[in-house]
Parts: structure tokens; C-alpha cells; sequence
């Protein structure tokens, strides 16, 4: 599963976009504190998962493509058999070399003192300022010292530069082994989604649903879930990031589930939206048809050329149609896009990319524009329509109704694959797997 030579290739990628005058600084994110003295899970940030596949916290890898030998220099957490008793194993700085790729290692503890020799006298330092103020400073010092240090030789980087323009491209344009963990990552999404619509019911609780949908995930593999997974019932489902998860399931309910799982810290992301007791009312079949129908035809345009901004359009257009025709909003489609009061029931953007994060990485716009779509990004399609139960001027049968659907789609040379096919999500497919 782990193969060196895919972070290598990976690592090489980059140090070619950066050149050889530049040298890159990526850096885990500290263990953050949950409460009293227990820590939340760590997760490792997503740039240096790409680059070296290493887990561990307290992090730093520094590259410099322009070095001879040591390009690929690691500061990792030494091997401590105390440590390790109580916290877990450690690759140590012997594993850095061997098993990660680092031509040199040293313990995380010597990075202040080691940092100002290494980002000396190059062009551009690659680093993310803004996500970790300690290490801000430890970067903003080490600059500072270098300024001091010029004429003896050694001066500062010339440029600080945000890591978006090198990095984030090559992790927007997945490789083919990213594409395999995506495709697992979906896999067990959907048998997760399907799992809870046969097992969710009038009764049931929301909460346990979640924990269905999260077990499915760890029994097949997965590290968990890639955010937090939602299962929203009733008008539950009309609050977008809705996590409480806490409520009973009522009859005529609509759930509204999104979850997706990590897998080799890829992530799925689906919606599913599905009746209880497995049989649409009429009105939640119309409002369902008016998103369903808009999702399929959004996914149709997913090709080479097309913008998210196109997409996301066509479905606004579509999605204040359904409006008007529901008798949510009155006048023409034209006047109500133009006037935005359709952002009443559709409030969120199309789509996002999608990757080591759920909202991933890369430039959104080039030249102050919606960038075309290109082969190998993965993308989400995820429209929706969300009728709160309080809402002004909208007819009864409609409050607390909300419906979103969301799939993975990959775009290739000719058009688009959709990861997550598998997923039911036609009116029969949906209440079939309701009623299993
Ligand atoms: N699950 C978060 C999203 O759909 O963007
Ligand atoms: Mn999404
Ligand atoms: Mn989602």
C-alpha cells in the first residue's frame, strides 16, 4: 500500500515546479488540546501526506531542489522506548531515511537551531504562513537573524511565497493512485449510505445512524470519516452542516445524509436524501424530481473546458425554476436569479474539489476567472433545496423540507466518471433501498 516511489515522484514533481533556487517548508499542525489532558485525533495536514505519506506530528520537512545531496531533509520525533510505550511507535530519524525518503533527518527539537542554513541565500521560501503562529515566528525569526547574517555570506530568501501556486496545483490534478484510494474512499461511502437507508426508519434515532455510517467506514478499512458525518431528519435537513445528529426519526420524514469516509486520507463526500419510512410524499417527491433532475443534467456538463461557475449557473437557473413552479418564489426564473432571492432556498456553491481534503486544494479562478475544468480534478455536484419551516410566504406541505444531493466526479480526457455511481439516488433506486 505504501510505496516510497510515489512520494518520491511526487516530492520530485515539486521541487521541479519550485526550482532550484527555491526551497519549500511544510510543517504538521500541533495536537490540539480537547479537553482536560485528552487531545483530539491527530490528523497530519494534507501537503506533507502528499509529499512523504508520514503521519506522525511535531513534522517539518524542508525541501531544496537545488542541493546536491540533502534535498529531502526531515525533523521527525527520535525513537524514545518511553515515549512509545505510552504514545505509539515512531519511525524515528533511522526510519525518516529509510522508509521516507529524507536524505537527512534530524530530531523536531533541532529545527530553530538548523532552519536559517537551510532556507539560506535561496529565491523563493514555499511556506504557508497563517496556519501555525509558532512556527510563523520560528520562520519570521530565522528570516530576521539572516538579515544580520548577509555579510557573512548568508542571507534571507528573497520572497515568501504561498505554497497554493506549486503545490496545490499538483495535488488539484490527481495521479493514479489517488484516483484508486478515491474510488475506495466512494466505494465504502456508498455501502454506508446504503447501509443506513435499510436500516433507518421511523424510530430510529439520528445518532444511530451516524454510527452505522461511521462503522461502516473503520469496518472496511477506512481511517473514518473525512468531516463530520450528517444525518439530519425532518427539518434537520434544512440546516446545511448540520452535526448534532441527536434527534428521533419521525414517519414522513426526509434524512438527509452526508458522509463520506477517508481512505489512504483520501475523502469521499456524499449526499443522499431519503423518506423514512421509504415512500416520498408527494411534495417531498416534487421538491426531491426538481434537485435530482438538476443534479443529473449538472453532472452531464462535467467535461474538459466547463467551469465550476457554469455548473453551478446552470443549476441556480434550474433549482429557481423548480422554485417558481413549487410556489416558493413568483415571476420569471430570470428576475429571481437576477435579484439572488432564489439564495433563500439554495444557499451554497455546486461543487468543490475534492481530495486529501473534503474542500480541497487549487486555484478556484485564473486571471480573475472561473478556470476550466481539466482532466484528472475531482470535483463534488452537489445541489440542493432547503425550505426552512419558518419560512415567509411558502406553501405548508413545503416547510421542513430539504433536499440535497452530492456526487464525486472525476473529469477525464472526453467527459467524466462519477465515483460514486454506485450510490442510489433515482426516486425508485432510493425507496428500494429504503424498504430493504
Ligand atoms: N460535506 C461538506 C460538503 O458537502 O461540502
Ligand atoms: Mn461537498
Ligand atoms: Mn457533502
Amino acid at each position: 500500500m505504501f510505496d516510497p516511489a510515489v512520494f518520491a515522484a511526487r516530492r520530485d514533481a515539486y521541487m521541479q515546479a519550485i526550482g532550484k533556487t527555491g526551497v519549500a517548508i511544510v510543517r504538521s499542525l500541533p495536537e490540539r488540546l480537547r479537553n482536560g489532558d485528552s487531545y483530539h485525533l491527530f490528523r497530519q495536514v494534507s501537503d506533507l501526506v502528499y509529499l512523504t505519506g508520514f503521519v506522525e506530528p511535531e513534522t517539518t520537512l524542508v525541501l531544496r531542489p537545488g542541493h546536491d545531496t540533502e534535498r529531502v531533509i526531515m525533523f521527525v520525533r527520535p525513537r524514545d522506548p518511553e515515549m512509545e510505550t505510552w504514545d505509539g511507535r515512531r519511525a524515528g530519524i533511522e526510519g525518516a531515511k529509510a522508509r521516507y525518503g529524507a536524505d537527512a533527518a534530524y530530531p523536531a527539537a533541532e529545527l530553530a537551531s538548523k532552519l536559517g542554513e537551510l532556507i539560506a541565500n535561496s529565491e523563493e521560501l514555499h511556506y504557508s504562513l497563517g496556519l501555525d503562529d509558532e512556527m510563523d515566528l520560528l520562520v519570521t525569526h530565522t528570516i530576521a537573524r539572516l538579515r544580520k547574517t548577509e555579510k557573512r555570506g548568508k542571507r534571507p530568501p528573497r520572497a515568501v511565497v504561498d505554497p497554493r501556486l506549486a503545490l496545490h496545483e499538483l495535488r488539484l490534478h490527481k495521479r493514479p493512485e489517488e484516483l484508486t484510494a478515491m474510488r475506495k474512499a466512494a466505494a465504502i461511502s456508498s455501502d454506508a449510505h446504503v447501509a443506513a437507508m435499510r436500516a433507518g426508519k421511523p424510530g430510529s434515532f439520528e445518532h444511530e445512524l451516524e454510527a452505522l455510517i461511521n462503522y461502516t467506514f473503520r469496518k472496511n478499512g477506512s481511517e473514518g470519516p473525512g468531516y463530520a458525518t450528517i444525518v439530519g431528519a425532518g427539518e434537520n435537513a434544512t440546516i446545511l452542516h448540520y452535526i448534532e445528529n441527536r434527534c428521533a426519526i419521525a414517519d414522513g420524514d426526509l434524512v438527509l445524509v452526508d458522509a463520506g469516509c477517508e481512505y489512504n486520507h483520501y475523502t469521499a463526500d456524499i449526499t443522499r436524501t431519503w423518506p423514512a419510512n421509504g415512500r416520498f410524499t408527494d411534495a417531498q417527491r416534487r421538491v426531491y424530481k426538481i434537485v435530482l433532475d438538476c443534479q443529473i443534467e449538472a453532472v452531464a456538463m462535467v467535461k474538459p473546458g466547463i467551469t465550476l461557475d457554469d455548473i453551478h449557473n446552470h443549476c441556480v437557473k434550474k433549482l429557481t425554476e423548480g422554485m417558481i413552479a413549487l410556489g416558493l418564489l413568483s415571476g420569471t426564473a430570470d428576475e429571481r436569479v437576477a435579484d439572488q432571492s432564489y439564495r433563500k432556498f439554495y444557499m451554497h456553491g455546486t461543487s468543490h474539489w475534492l481530495g486529501l481534503d473534503v474542500h480541497d486544494v487549487g486555484a478556484y479562478t485564473q486571471g480573475g476567472k472561473a478556470r476550466p475544468l481539466e482532466p484528472g480534478m475531482v470535483i463534488t455536484v452537489e445541489p440542493g433545496l432547503y425550505i426552512a419551516h419558518d419560512a415567509p410566504d411558502v406553501p405548508d406541505a413545503l416547510r421542513g423540507i430539504g433536499v440535497r444531493i452530492e456526487d464525486d466526479v472525476l473529469v477525464t480526457a472526453n467527459g467524466h466518471e462519477v465515483l460514486t455511481a454506485a450510490c442510489p439516488k433515482s426516486i425508485e433506486d432510493i425507496e428500494a433501498a429504503c424498504r430493504a
